[in-house]
């Protein structure tokens, strides 16, 4: 099943620096030998997130991920084992092993960004054609600056059905090629391809690398439909990707601007709002939601206020606060969206909205009163009802008081009745959510023994089986001595007796065993033995150290084998041999 040699991978991983694939992806601060972040797997607000230079790996304290820089370029790229080595060999120029030059997928994925590339670049001149110059027209109309159109790289698509079909296949590319990425259609007639975007204003969707992924374009008029967008692709999937989000997040202040259409995206860029990202006509998304909480503490939702709008934003605040992003509101009046506000009233009032926006228990609590005819008894009663739910899931003491406080005033019942029962509920509350978090962590402590399920059992044993291989991989040159002393078969734990003879082995053919994880061991493995490897202190005298953990684990032998029955040991005997 491995496709590539250890003398390849081992090549690999010396041009491909840990720390600076790693940085790309996460900001890392420097300890002492190691470097933290906030981890890209899970969501949290403290860095558990390690990486280990000396080792080249990483290691997750909250949430146990761990591997080296392919499994973090299969994970945070979602790649395929093969697809993340060949894009870490092709960021370092390293050829791939000859038989691997066929790899269908990776070649696919490279030729249609290129072909990304080229359209982008076909459109952008398009728009400067002063033979067509309704593009550019379009978008000086619609307020946009030469810079801003450069920056975003907005471009036009001709009204013609042959321009980008005839400039691709000049350029080398087939249409059937040109047809996979989404750039042209084939027509049910004639059987021929013919461009798939006419006449119509282009923004490049440019995914969080650079690379152009897909195309949204969106007609001069009022003819239907407004906006075209790629079809799902190898490189684009709707529910992945956000607009925008290439600039955003590189933004200062790390709060991210969440709109609904391309055009606000590049308006609120053009007023300074750098923030700014949409979801791509589609709903927002979890993934959407996991994406922006790689970037920003906190998210503003401004979309628009209508019924849509209104469903998305619940939609948004559930995913983004599940995640631990800090979420506001942003509501508009007098402009349909924030493209249309920023044009009426300026960019300071804009601003003013951002500071203005409302927390989401304000928010639900508005959007609450207005569901209820608070004239009636049974409307107030309800919405009190419900309210009281709601306020009970404030964390903050202070901050329940307030509410309790306005509750009172809305329905006129007396403060103290409010607060006794936001108090009960909450209690209530407190109680199910812990209740949940225990579930979920006793169920992610059973997953994270999958590698090494007699762990448990043994746990002594395979604390000092661990402590013998992270050694090993410390100092090498012992393993003639340690096999000598400890030969495989001792081990107790299958998992760590097999991860003991790999390195065994591994050193002897003079290859560095960490190196060589990914080739001979499945990404849940990899992980469990990163963290083996970073997790136990090498001290000073490594012979002494590996001693008092032979000794204890041939305690642990002794141990188990006492307990058991002749026909046990023998069995148990066999099964060390085979
Ligand atoms: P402008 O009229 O250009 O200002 O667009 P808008 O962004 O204000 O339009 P609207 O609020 O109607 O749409 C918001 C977003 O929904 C757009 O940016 C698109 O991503 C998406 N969208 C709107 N209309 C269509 C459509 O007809 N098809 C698809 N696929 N998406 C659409
Ligand atoms: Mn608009």
């Amino acid at each position: 099943m491995p496709k590539f040699d250890d003398q390849f991978i081992t090549e690999l991983k010396a041009r491909s620096d840990i720390v600076d694939t790693i940085s790309q992806y996460v900001s890392l601060k420097r300890a002492g030998s190691r470097l933290n972040g906030l981890c890209p797997f899970h969501s949290e607000k403290t860095g558990s997130f390690t990486v280990f230079p000396d080792t080249s790996s990483y290691y997750c304290f909250g949430c146990g991920a761990g591997g080296d820089v392919i499994t973090f370029i299969m994970n945070t790229e979602h790649l395929s084992y093969v697809d993340a080595v060949a894009l870490l060999a092709q960021r370092c120029h390293l050829p791939l092993p000859e038989d691997e030059k066929g790899d269908e997928q990776t070649r696919k994925r490279a030729r249609q960004i290129e072909m990304n590339k080229l359209a982008a670049r076909r459109f952008f001149a398009n728009l400067r054609d002063e033979k067509q110059p309704q593009g550019l027209q379009y978008f000086l109309g619609r307020g946009l600056s030469m810079s801003t159109i450069t920056r975003f790289g907005l471009g036009y698509a001709a009204e013609s059905f042959t321009d980008l079909r005839d400039h691709l296949r000049a350029a080398g590319f087939k249409d059937e090629e040109a047809f996979e990425a989404g750039l042209l259609i084939r027509s049910q007639k004639n059987g021929k391809y013919y461009d798939k975007f006419r006449n119509r204003v282009m923004f490049p969707v440019i995914d969080v690398r650079g690379n152009v992924v897909a195309f949204s374009g969106r007609v001069l008029d009022d003819s239907k439909p407004k906006y075209m967008n790629s079809p799902e692709t190898l490189l684009y999937k709707k529910s992945q990707t956000v607009f925008g989000l290439n600039f955003a997040k590189a933004n200062t202040d790390g709060t991210i601007i969440l709109v609904e259409g391309n055009l606000d995206v590049v308006s609120l860029h053009q007023a300074g709002f750098d923030g700014a990202v949409a979801p791509l006509g589609t709903a927002f998304t979890k993934e959407q939601a996991r994406m922006l909480a790689k970037y920003a503490a906190k998210v503003v939702v401004a979309f628009d206020m209508d019924k849509a709008g209104i469903k998305a934003t619940d939609k948004a605040i559930d995913y983004l606060e599940e995640l631990g992003v800090s979420v506001r509101i942003l509501q508009m009046q007098g402009a349909k969206d924030p493209d249309e506000f920023i044009k009426q009233y300026g960019k300071e009032r804009f601003a003013m909205l951002i500071s203005g926006s409302k927390n989401p228990t304000q928010y639900a609590l508005e959007k609450l009163s207005k569901e209820h005819d608070l004239g009636e008894v049974a409307g107030r009663t309800e919405y009190v009802r419900q309210a009281v739910r709601l306020l009970a899931q404030i964390s903050s003491d202070i901050e329940r008081e307030l509410f309790c406080g306005t509750l009172a005033k809305q329905t006129d019942i007396s403060k103290e009745t409010i607060r006794m029962e936001v108090e009960r509920a909450r209690k209530r509350y407190v109680r199910q959510t812990k209740e949940q978090i225990f579930q979920k962590e006793a169920s992610g402590f059973k997953t994270q023994d999958r590698v090494n399920p007699e762990r448990a059992q043994n746990l002594r044993a395979a604390k000092a089986e661990e402590g013998l291989i992270a050694l090993l991989a410390h100092s090498p040159d012992k393993v003639a001595w340690l096999t000598e002393q400890l030969p495989p078969q001792e081990f107790v734990t299958k998992f760590n007796r097999r991860v003991y003879e790999f390195f065994i082995q591994k050193i002897g053919e003079g290859v560095s065993p960490e190196n060589v994880l990914s080739v001979h061991f499945e990404g849940a493995e990899v992980a469990k033995i990163m963290q083996i490897l970073n997790t136990v202190t090498v001290g000073e005298d490594v012979i002494k150290q590996m001693g008092d953990y032979i000794r204890t684990l041939k305690e642990e032998q002794e141990k188990k084998i006492g307990g058991q029955s002749p026909e046990q040991i023998k069995n148990m005997l066999k099964s060390k041999r085979s």
